[in-house]
């Protein structure tokens, strides 16, 4: 049922500051402070290596999972596209545990990529949406989304959840490996506890975002940038926007842009830029630039302070909140996901089952 939604997506995209916090509950208690221990079939403290796979947006997640569990626990995290990773004869590490990454928990590549670990004897974390699946079946211990189901074909409400569940994880791990201070977790979990508000705050963007959105769809191409964990909100925003609207997309690296890709900016190219004022802000700024100086068009996703600093002229530059460095992944997923929905809807193309592709990919 769509309630009073058009589609399944944009509900499933309403539906993110409900279901963020029922996630973040799961692993986080809000009141005291701390992350909830978890009965893991490892040691968070006597790991030496993480490895994750997954596939498409799960395998996004990952990847910001990886800036997180590096950054905050200290813990070095391979991230593997999971048919790379269940060919690629990867040694295994002692030491070491594995996660998978879901949302139907069905996907072959994902499930074959566990059965190798599952052989090679590592222990097995689950991170699904679907807990009767058999990624889930086959682990040693299920970390679940709790996104409720999810039918549209792109993956939104599922994404940001997953985001919550490594986010909380890393912030366990960093508690168990001594590199976040009991102090510094209650400021952590506090800051993780106001995703759910910040994300509604986002959705009051969707009339600006619809407009833009408009203009959007008289585009061929468009490329994505960021830095540090936008780089793979990049990968992600350009994702959704070639699985329901068709519009080739790609996303960077903000640093690679003059590796390549800068090439291929002019006005019939539009550039958006995922920068919030973080510390590599300037880094980010500088890359604009650059494509301004090529006639390029940006389109900037930033916050209040990066909005003032930014000084520059753009196509257009959405204003989020200023918040909490740890929560900008899942809450800027909003405004990208919501994007692409609005450029779809707009083309006039099936949003909720777009061509060529299936929900669950359950064969390589
Ligand atoms: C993108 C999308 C896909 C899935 C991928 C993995 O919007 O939905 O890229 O993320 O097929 O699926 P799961 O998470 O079910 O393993």
């Amino acid at each position: 049922d769509k309630g009073n939604h058009r589609h399944f997506m944009e509900k499933e995209i309403h539906e993110q500051p409900e279901v963020i916090s029922h996630t973040l509950a799961h692993y986080l208690d809000f009141g005291a402070g701390v992350s909830k221990p978890l009965d893991l079939p490892f040691d968070f403290a006597k790991l030496d290596r993480l490895s994750i796979s997954a596939c498409g947006t799960a395998y996004l997640s990952g990847v910001i999972g990886k800036y997180w569990f590096e950054r905050l626990a200290r813990l070095p995290v391979d991230i593997d596209i999971a048919s790379e990773f269940r060919y690629r004869e990867m040694p295994i590490v002692k030491n070491s545990a594995a996660f998978f990454v879901s949302q139907s928990g069905e996907t072959a590549d994902t499930l074959a990529s566990l059965r190798y670990c599952r052989k090679a004897g590592v222990p097995i974390g689950a991170v699904v949406n679907v807990r009767e699946s058999t990624i889930a079946r086959e682990s040693d211990v299920i970390l679940p989304t709790l996104a409720g189901p999810e039918i549209g074909v792109a993956s939104t409400k599922a994404f940001t959840c997953q985001l919550s569940v490594l986010a909380s994880l890393a912030v366990r791990a960093g508690v168990a490996r001594g590199t976040i201070s009991p102090e510094r977790e209650k400021v952590l979990v506090r800051e993780l506890s106001e995703a759910p508000r910040y994300a509604n705050q986002v959705l009051k963007l969707d009339q600006q975002i619809e407009k833009l959105a408009r203009e959007l769809s008289s585009y061929k191409h468009v490329l994505y940038l960021g830095r540090d964990t936008n780089y793979p909100l990049a990968m992600e925003g350009a994702l959704k926007l070639k699985e329901i609207s068709y519009i080739h997309a790609e996303g960077y690296a903000a640093g690679e842009l003059k590796h390549g890709p800068i090439a291929l900016i002019d006005e019939n190219m539009p550039v958006i830029v995922i920068a919030p004022h973080d510390r590599i802000f300037e880094k980010t700024v500088s890359n604009m630039q650059e494509v301004a100086a090529r006639g390029g068009k940006v389109i900037l996703i930033t916050d209040k302070k990066g909005a003032e600093q930014a000084s520059l002229q753009t196509m257009e530059t959405i204003v989020l909140p200023d918040m909490p460095e740890i929560i900008t992944p899942i809450v800027y997923a909003l405004p990208i996901q919501m994007l692409a929905y609005y450029t779809a809807v707009f083309m006039g193309t099936d949003v909720d089952q777009p061509r060529n592709l299936a929900k669950s990919v359950t064969v390589e």
